[in-house]
């Protein structure tokens, strides 16, 4: 069989071979189920027009050189004008550089865009926003409402990738900012519109043009229910930078974080909520969170987490309720639920808190989620006093990793971690034995099982007796 497949006007196309839309992986012949990652009916052929790109003779060579006399100027960053970004990416963008910015539909992505690149524009340099899914009035009247009516921001509805090219011959971007690439096709290359093909294809083509333009690009990618972009990993290793923009849909907070970065840490987190007028920047997270905080009410205390490098004060909640249910219930919001039924677990067998005809449930208050493992002692005291139904000290702040022998076990960046609490006003803190001193203000209260911490907090070492009325913890 001849591998020339078709022919349309006069461009021949090649047939590349089948591909799982799934995993990316390519086989020779169509089968019903994909030989890598077992999904059913993913396999979509690949055609690949011979006058493409990729038939051409590659770039000339480049000499090797010492490395002391590479050039690097015109890698320096500019600012985004967004301080949130900038402090994500390590100061701003570098020049060329091409970003992924991820997130589930519906979650902000196209309104951080907009109003980065209005700053950008404000800031003096030429932007260029191709829209693939929104028509450029639906474009403007969001800017209208975001105050992006930027001097020069350039709007394109546009969907076919070589109209997006000529695009940028007449504009002359410095930043470009594709939303979405799921949404942008090559109608030489034959196959549907956001298939894998398409995808990988037409993204290979922007970074292309963005390393030899030197245009700094953004791709705005959506991801699948599982939290992976769409169209596989392929994507994340075409480009520097892969941001993701995270959050839960009922509540304002949005974060933003690198997982991929070529040019930085990948440990910094940006915070914004979403508000009438767009994203605004959350500079003090801790503070948002802890704002409708009521600590007289049982169940509630407050852990010091972090976020990358971010140090977040979040308020964990417990409520332990007598279950009508032959398996009671345990659920988890912003925590993690495996977590949750170790801790439940623990907290029966190593200190008699027998939680087997009760439901539990416990979360994490602000739409945060934690999962990091420095939590667990918050949940254990969070049981305990909703348990007892006495509430803990206000100006009370823990953290700590819960092992199964009961043992509290030491966090990474306790200074981090324990400074912002001084900041915030906490007083006291509940902490592993052997964690370091906690900054001048804090008193620490050391203990080496969880058996201890309840103990020195003034719960009733005999948990056996806690359901039939509650025990004499104080809470001042
Ligand atoms: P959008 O940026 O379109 O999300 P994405 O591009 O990730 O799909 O934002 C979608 C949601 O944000 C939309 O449902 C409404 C909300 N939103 C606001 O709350 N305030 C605003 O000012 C804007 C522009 C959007
Ligand atoms: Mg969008």
């Amino acid at each position: 069989m001849s591998d020339r497949l078709s022919t349309v006007g006069d461009v021949s196309r090649t047939h590349v071979g089948f591909r799982c839309q799934d995993c990316g992986a390519t086989t020779p012949k169509w089968t019903g189920r994909c030989g890598t990652c077992s999904a059913w009916n993913t396999l979509v052929e690949e055609l690949r027009s011979t006058t493409s790109r990729t038939t051409a003779a590659g770039p000339a060579p480049q000499p090797p050189l010492l490395i002391t006399e590479i050039d690097t100027s015109g890698r320096s960053r500019f600012s985004t004008g967004e301080a949130e970004v900038d402090r994500v990416l390590g100061g701003g963008f570098v020049p060329g550089s091409v970003t992924l910015v991820g997130g589930e539909p519906g979650i902000g992505k196209s309104t951080l865009l907009l109003q980065v690149l209005a700053a950008m524009s404000r800031g003096g340099l030429r932007v260029l926003y191709i829209s693939a899914e929104e028509s450029s009035a639906q474009v403007r009247l969001r800017a209208e409402r975001l105050g992006a009516l930027a001097p020069t921001l350039w709007l394109a509805s546009e969907t076919v990738l070589s109209h997006v090219l000529s695009h940028l011959d007449e504009i002359v971007p410095d930043v470009l900012v594709v939303d979405s690439i799921q949404t942008i096709f090559d109608p030489e290359l034959g196959s549907t519109p956001g298939t894998v093909g398409q995808v990988r294809e037409c993204a290979a083509r922007l970074v292309d043009e963005a390393k030899r333009r030197e245009i700094t690009t953004l791709l705005v990618g959506h991801v699948t229910k599982d939290g992976n972009l769409a169209g596989p990993r392929v994507l994340e290793h075409m480009v520097d930078t892969v941001l993701s923009f995270e959050g839960d849909r009922h509540h304002a907070l949005r974060l933003l974080r690198a997982t991929k970065h070529r040019f930085g840490s990948t440990n910094q987190l940006g915070l914004f909520a979403m508000a009438e007028q767009g994203l605004e920047a959350v500079p003090d997270p801790s503070k948002l969170f802890l704002a409708d905080r009521c600590p007289s009410i049982p169940g509630s205390v407050v852990v010091a987490t972090v976020d990358g490098h971010r140090p977040l004060l979040v308020e964990v909640q417990a409520l332990v309720a007598p279950s009508h249910l032959p398996s009671p219930r345990r659920s988890a919001q912003g925590l993690d639920s495996g977590r949750l039924a170790l801790i439940t677990a623990v907290l029966g067998r190593r200190v008699g808190l027998d939680l087997g005809d009760h439901d539990v449930h416990a979360l994490a208050v602000g739409g945060v989620k934690i999962v990091e493992p420095a939590a667990d002692l918050a949940i254990v005291l969070a049981i305990a006093s909703s348990a007892h139904d006495v509430p803990l000290p206000e100006d009370l702040v823990v953290c700590g990793e819960v092992g199964l022998g009961g043992e509290l076990r030491q966090v990474g960046q306790f200074e981090r971690r324990l400074g912002e609490a001084s900041r915030l006003g906490f007083r006291r803190a509940v902490i592993p034995h052997l964690a370091p001193d906690p900054p001048p203000g804090i008193v620490p209260i050391r203990a080496a099982t969880i058996a201890e911490a309840l103990e020195l907090l003034g719960f009733d070492a005999d948990f056996d007796t806690w359901s039939r009325g509650g025990g004499s913890a104080c809470a001042g």
